[in-house]
């Protein structure tokens, strides 16, 4: 969580870093992230996302929202260490 917001972090084997909203767009679910297929998932009704929060597929049509990182220095900390950052950022 950073602040009341639920956030998933995935970093990417290019080296990016994808922050989005991992509360699901159909319902407000909170979504889980598939370690083995990579993406979140949403266990209320199936809908599947992409790490950048794209929608593969399931009941909606709206994609996840972009949490936007502060600082490009801060895109390769550790998932709990960015966190803790984006927390005491806002
Ligand atoms: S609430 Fe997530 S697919 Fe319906």
């Amino acid at each position: 969580m950073v602040g009341n917001q639920r956030v998933g972090i995935f970093h990417d084997k290019a080296g990016r870093t994808h922050l989005v909203t991992a509360v699901c767009t159909h319902a407000d679910w909170p979504l889980d992230f598939c370690r083995s297929s990579q993406t979140w998932e949403c266990p209320r009704h199936g809908a599947r996302f992409a790490v950048d929060g794209s929608v593969i597929d399931g009941p909606v049509s709206r994609p996840l929202d972009a949490v936007s990182i502060p600082t490009a220095q801060w895109e390769n900390l550790p998932p709990d260490e960015l966190c803790e950052r984006l927390r005491r950022e806002q």
